[in-house]
């Protein structure tokens, strides 16, 4: 089996493929080939992987290759795990919005909105390139903002590109831990957009164990989101809400400590992964050694600026390591070998969500076997809730238009009408702004 990681050079690579090296199954991927745009940085990763390899009987081939269509060609399934414009784009994301006073986050608000404009147009080709060269493949996308992302390449993949988070198990593992409940045997009634989802109830036995959550202010107390958001909102909301709402919810405060930072996420990260490929440049370095001690200095500060301000602390290592090459693996042994699981995805809504056509992803627990993902039935979200699914969803159809035409206008009203953006001036500034930094968004007239 044939799996093809566009965006191969990227730092997350080793992670996916320390996975496939522990799946001794049947039927499992025998030939990995990473597909970059930056020949260095595939060097830099195919030397880890290498190291990773070392001793392991039948690892996995890896192949690279700068050229998109060869790499397509012949793939069982293919990762989208690129990003456009690189960390120097999402520090401008990030950058430009905090000048305006808004949040400037990687996928949330004003930023997440510049790297939608960005990346659709790239991810559109790619899904049509697919379509045409692997038309039997299936697309795994991790592309951010994932949700959008996914919904572009629906509209020329269908049912045949899903898109996964590491965010919404993390939620649902940490849940269940504080319950005293196995991760594994709990139903997760989760259901959103991509990083704007809400926890609702978790069951095991058929029996809702949420509420007891919500009623112990202990319980509350002891993991990350019960201290992010407070005992008191969580049982307001009667919910627990991805740690990406924290943006909305406390937003003033989240904008207030980015500003004060003295530099953003993404410009951390562009100047530590920097350093990476830079010392990869010498034959000599260890490769794993190198990536292994930078991937834990990225995990210690994981969303750190957030979490202090907040008084959430420290994440705990096995909650982010565990998640994202876990998704992905489930997701493709489940469709590849027609093993049943259930997985919170990024999928077309079908009916499941009333106030949203059917062609809008969403993010929802499916049913997942050789037919692809099938979104399960979920109760409906409250009003609250509804409102910001339906702004946000809104925001992305434009910002989907815009890529589509190239129309400024649409680019402008994406930004204007998200909730974060107050105000329609400031739209058109972020505009200005985005489009004086970012070559990639030239095409909007
Ligand atoms: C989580 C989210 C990803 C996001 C990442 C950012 O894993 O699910 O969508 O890209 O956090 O983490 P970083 O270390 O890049 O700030
Ligand atoms: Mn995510």
């Amino acid at each position: 089996m044939r799996l093809t990681i566009l965006g191969g050079g990227g730092f997350r690579v080793p992670l996916v493929y320390g996975a496939l090296l522990g799946d001794r199954a049947e039927g499992r991927v025998t030939d990995v080939v990473l597909h970059d745009v930056d020949a260095a940085r595939l060097s830099a990763v195919t030397r880890v992987l290498a190291e990773q390899a070392a001793g392991v009987p039948d690892a996995p081939a890896v192949t690279a290759t700068t050229d998109l269509d060869e790499a397509l060609r012949g793939a069982d399934f293919v990762f989208s795990a690129i990003r456009v414009g690189g960390l120097e784009g999402r520090a401008a994301d990030e950058r430009v919005a905090l000048a305006e006073g808004v949040l400037g986050q990687e996928t949330v608000g004003a930023g997440g909105i510049a790297y939608g404009l960005r990346t659709v147009p790239v991810a559109v080709d790619i899904a049509r390139r697919t379509a045409r060269l692997a038309p039997d493949a299936w697309v795994i996308n991790f592309t951010n903002p994932a949700g959008l992302v996914t919904e572009a390449m629906s509209r020329h993949l269908g049912d045949r590109v899903i898109g996964i988070c590491d965010s919404p198990v993390g939620l649902g593992r940490r849940i269940a831990r504080v319950l005293g409940a196995d991760p594994d045997r709990a139903f997760i009634d989760y259901v959103g957009l991509n990083h704007l989802g809400w926890v609702r109830g978790l069951r095991v036995a058929g029996r809702d164990e949420l509420p007891r959550l919500l009623a112990d202010p202990a319980l509350l107390g002891s993991f990350e989101e019960g201290r992010l958001f407070g005992p008191d909102w969580l049982r307001s909301l009667g919910a627990v809400p991805n740690e990406y709402l924290h943006y909305y919810y406390f937003n003033r405060e989240t904008v207030r400590a980015y500003r004060e930072a003295e530099r953003t996420r993404g410009a951390f990260l562009r100047d530590q992964q920097a350093r990476f490929y830079e010392e990869m440049r010498h034959p000599d370095t260890p490769a794993l050694a190198a990536w292994d001690r930078t991937r834990a200095e990225r995990e210690a500060t994981y969303m750190a600026e957030n979490r202090e301000a907040a008084g959430a602390g420290e994440r705990e290592a096995d909650d982010l390591s565990g998640g994202y090459e876990k998704v992905a693996l489930a997701l493709m042994m489940a469709v590849a070998r027609d093993e049943r699981a259930t997985l919170i995805l990024n999928v077309r809504n079908r009916g499941t969500l009333s106030a949203l056509d059917t062609d809008a992803v969403i993010e929802v627990p499916c049913l997942v076997d050789a037919n692809g993902a099938h979104p399960v039935a979920v109760d409906p979200l409250p009003g609250h809730a509804t409102g910001l699914v339906c702004a946000v969803k809104a925001v992305e159809r434009e910002v989907l238009a815009a890529a589509g035409t190239g129309s400024r206008a649409s680019a402008v009203r994406a930004f204007a009408l998200h909730p974060l953006v107050d105000s329609v001036n400031v739209a058109r500034r972020l505009v200005e702004g985005y489009t004086a930094v970012h070559p990639g968004l030239a095409y909007l007239r």
